[in-house]
């Protein structure tokens, strides 16, 4: 429940939802994705799902995103838990251990600007969509990728048009694509699109 001018909102904001996803993904012991590090939140929260017989992969482009992650982890002294990728996400199946074949439950896709960095850096619809080809190749069946789509930017309003057609055209006995978001707020608000792998 959230407060929105005045009234309690039952529904779930979108990036509680986003983890709401990954719970049921995402298990002690399982293998998980953060394709976009960023300040690290998200490969925190994973790494506190796998737990410590699990193991999270993480990847940024900038140099600041690795570094803040890397510091967020050790904070909580959950570094052991992590790898991560100064890499671009489209590169992950180079990057990740050939056993992982078969076993990734969960990962997720913030996608846009590194929040108090520089907002030229942003996803792109071609990288983001080669990294979600790679992932469906290497996920356990049922393993979902949750992405959360900011399109308020110029390049975002691109990468949306383009994931949307995409994940709108994959066949349905490959996966499961959820398109979760509200409909009637203000200033392009961000949405999530999930995709849990049959
Ligand atoms: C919205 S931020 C991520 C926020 C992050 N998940 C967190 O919890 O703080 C988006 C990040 O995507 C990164 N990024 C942009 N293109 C990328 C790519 N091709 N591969 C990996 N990361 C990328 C940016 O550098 C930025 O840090």
């Amino acid at each position: 429940m959230f407060l929105l001018g005045g009234f309690q909102v039952k529904l779930d904001r979108i990036l509680p939802y986003a983890r709401i996803l990954l719970e049921k993904a995402v298990s002690p012991g399982d293998l998980a994705v953060d394709a976009t590090a960023g300040n690290g939140h998200d490969t925190l929260f994973l790494a506190s799902l796998v737990g410590e017989s699990g193991h999270v992969f993480a990847f940024d482009i900038q140099e600041q995103a690795i570094e803040n992650t890397r510091k967020r982890l050790q904070e909580n002294g959950v570094q052991e838990r992590v790898t991560l990728f100064h890499k671009s996400h489209d590169e992950l199946k180079s990057c990740l251990p050939a056993d992982c074949a078969g076993s990734i439950a969960g990962a997720i896709f913030n996608l846009g600007y590194l929040p108090g960095g520089d907002k030229h850096v942003v996803t792109k619809g071609h990288s983001t969509i080669a990294a979600i080809e790679h992932l469906l190749d290497c996920m356990a069946s049922g393993g979902i990728i949750v992405l959360v789509v900011y399109h308020g930017h110029p390049e975002g309003a691109v990468e949306r048009d383009e994931l949307l057609s995409y994940v709108k055209a994959l066949p349905q006995d490959k996966a499961h694509v959820l398109h979760y978001g509200f409909m009637n707020q203000v200033n392009s608000p961000p949405f999530i699109i999930a995709i849990e792998k049959r």
